[in-house]
């Protein structure tokens, strides 16, 4: 009988110790929307309060928010390496192709960092926690859904641009070039489909519509009249005038799935989601089910939170987002 107590006593003793190991520092690898509940419980209404009135200020900047941690995640997973500067050791992302004059917002996330800093009262919130943050409150701004935010990355000490230059899509692309990108970041269509729905929110620059709007036949003819005004055949002085996304750019609505079927997606790779291909279907139930649209953007936008992060004692706590300490 007492060497069976002795054994219970051990094994509830392992369960114990287990548990607690799990409590404290989190299982490896493994994100929680809990993780700064007791450290610096005021950390994520702090980040929401800054990203309402960033987004009260000027409603486009919650989509460039949404994007960066998009452009974030897709590089090396997310680890703030997009958010570095450069300097002679570090190869900012910031002058990749798809980010060089085209990503915005990192004055905000300054002022966030600061803020989150001053209120926990030491650097205890990484960057990219920041970003993920960041990126549903900023949907949540533009009356888009709300979800629960998997926690406890920890921030690059590099940065990575030509990765950047190659693992980010490109507008130009058609449906199997976006299948294979996603695909690379362990996304499926529905991800696709889903999170290119973030186009339903902010604008895009006319040297990446162009040839769209010049070139492709899969698009309604006045609607590219209209943008042409705008955005002359011919690279030059109108190349960054914007267009919006979908007609309400700042209403995270179905909008922009209404446009694909209607041939009045902006991009040509927005446009390719609705041409006879595998992702048809989606465009069409999104287009006509916002809740379906709304539960499905915010479990693929978990799962792209989800890529590959530093957890545990990997990377580190930037103390500035901009440099490493
Ligand atoms: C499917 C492949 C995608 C491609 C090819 C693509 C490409 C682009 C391009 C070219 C722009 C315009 C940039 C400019 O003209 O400066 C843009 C804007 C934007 N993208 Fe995407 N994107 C994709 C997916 C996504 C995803 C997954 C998200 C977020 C979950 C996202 C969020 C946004 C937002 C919110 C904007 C507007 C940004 C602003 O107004 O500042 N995109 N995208
Ligand atoms: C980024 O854009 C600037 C113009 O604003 C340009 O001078 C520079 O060459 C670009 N950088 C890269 C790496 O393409
Ligand atoms: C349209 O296509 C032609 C032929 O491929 C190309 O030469 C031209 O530059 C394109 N124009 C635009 C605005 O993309």
């Amino acid at each position: 009988m007492a060497p069976f107590i002795a054994n219970t006593w051990k094994l509830h003793t392992l369960i114990v110790l287990v548990a607690i190991a799990c409590l404290c520092f989190g299982v490896k690898g493994q994100l929680m929307p809990s993780f700064y509940d007791n450290v610096c419980p005021q950390a994520l209404p702090t980040i929401k309060a800054i990203v309402q009135s960033a987004v009260y200020n000027e409603p486009r900047m919650g989509a460039s928010l949404l994007r960066m941690h998009f452009h974030d995640c897709f590089v090396h997973g997310c680890d703030a390496s997009i958010l570095l500067d450069q300097t002679p050791a570090i190869n900012s992302e910031k002058f990749a192709a798809p980010n060089n004059n085209s990503i915005r917002g990192f004055e905000v996330i300054d002022r966030i960092k600061a803020e989150v800093d001053r209120v926990c009262g030491s650097p205890v919130v990484s960057c990219a926690d920041i970003l993920a943050v960041t990126a549903r409150d900023s949907v949540v701004a533009l009356g888009g859904p709300w979800w629960n935010v998997p926690l406890g990355r920890r921030d690059s000490t590099d940065a990575y641009q030509s990765l950047a230059n190659s693992a980010i899509p490109s507008p130009f692309m058609e449906l199997s070039a976006l299948i294979n990108s996603f695909n690379d970041q362990g996304l499926d269509i529905i991800d696709l489909v889903a999170l290119s729905g973030a186009h339903t929110i902010g604008f895009a620059q006319c040297r990446v519509f162009r040839s769209r709007i010049y070139n492709d036949t899969n698009i309604d003819s006045s609607f590219a009249n209209s943008l042409q005004q705008n955005c002359a055949r011919s690279a030059g002085r109108t190349d960054s005038n914007l267009a919006p996304l979908d007609p309400t750019s700042a209403r995270f609505d179905t909008m922009y799935y209404n446009n694909l079927v209607n041939q009045k997606g902006l991009l040509h790779s927005d446009q390719a989601l609705f041409g006879g291909g595998s992702t048809e279907e989606l465009v069409k139930t999104y287009n006509s089910d916002y809740q379906a649209f709304w539960r499905q953007f915010a479990k693929s936008m978990v799962k792209m939170g989800n890529i590959k992060p530093l957890t545990g004692y990997d990377g580190q706590i930037r103390t500035n987002c901009r440099r490493v300490n």
